[in-house]
């Protein structure tokens, strides 16, 4: 898969095809930031996607149990698979567990051309 790091012309690939992401979904890309390899966590409401760092506020685990696996919790928030720190999916607050009121830091992207695309 693209992860949005730069081709061979300059230009940037998309993270992932809008259709790979279905409504009300959770998705693990990889993306290049500021040089260094992350691994990022895309939720799709509708037309909008948000994006956060795939690292837990509480003690720095990454959020899937398994590669792209996400555990959510019954009233669909992301709950880490390390500690059980559980996630709304509007800003990334963390709303119950160890790390409350703290929030994942979020990674701009945008839709464009049935994409999404880092900025
Ligand atoms: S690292 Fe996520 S709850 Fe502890």
């Amino acid at each position: 898969m693209r992860d949005g790091s730069q081709d061979s012309d300059g230009s940037t690939a998309p993270l992932l095809a809008l259709e790979r992401l279905p409504d009300g979904g959770l998705v693990e890309v990889e993306a290049v930031l500021d040089g260094d390899a992350e691994s990022l966590v895309l939720f799709r409401e509708g037309d909008v996607v948000r994006g956060w760092l795939n690292i837990c506020p509480h003690a720095g685990r990454r959020l899937d149990w398994s590669p792209g696996q996400f555990l959510r919790s019954k009233e669909g928030l992301l709950v880490c698979a390390a500690h059980g720190a559980s996630f709304e999916l509007d800003r990334g607050e963390c709303v119950a567990g160890p790390c409350r009121g703290e929030s994942l830091r979020e990674v701009k992207v945008q839709v464009r051309h049935g994409a999404v695309w880092l900025g």
